[in-house]
């Protein structure tokens, strides 16, 4: 079986395309989307790719995850800067996690630079646009081939 890797993206994300486009790019969230597709087609993984713009909605899709998922990529957007709660699930999830950020946050305001998702993350991809979803996947797959999954 195919390891299925949770692909998740927090609030606003949904906007892509049209939102503060020199800050996060043209692309829109299906764009983004189809590129998990493919590349998950290419790296014969599964992938589920998600965006919710309630916080505890996000929280019941990494709870049910343990034990069903390989991995998990999430771009957490705004609750990277304010979420213990995110972190807590994230950490019980048991899976590994890689966070993705559109934008260098660190090239951004001084409430960006600050992450509760970071400290528990395997890898953490920021400033490659949309190729850091895709790096997060090649990533996962290297893992996995690896560790013989
Ligand atoms: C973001 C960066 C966050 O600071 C911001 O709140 C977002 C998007 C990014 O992908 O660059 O919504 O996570």
């Amino acid at each position: 079986m195919r390891p299925i890797v949770l692909v998740l993206n927090g609030p606003n994300l949904n906007l892509l395309g049209t939102r503060e486009p020199a800050t996060y790019g043209h692309q829109t969230l299906a764009d983004i989307s189809a590129l998990c597709g493919r590349t998950a087609e290419e790296l014969n993984l599964g992938v589920e790719f998600r965006q919710t713009n309630h916080e505890g909605e996000l929280l019941d899709w990494i709870h049910a995850a343990r034990g069903r998922c390989a991995g998990i990529v999430i771009n957490p957007a705004a609750w990277t800067h304010t979420s213990v709660a995110i972190r807590d699930a994230l950490v019980a999830s048991e899976l590994p996690v890689i966070e993705v950020h559109l934008s260098n946050v660190h090239a951004r305001e001084p409430f960006r630079h600050h992450s509760f998702v970071s400290g528990i993350a395997l890898a953490v991809m920021c400033g490659f646009g949309s190729h850091g979803y895709r790096l997060a996947l090649e990533h996962f797959s290297l893992r996995f081939k690896e560790q013989g999954a």
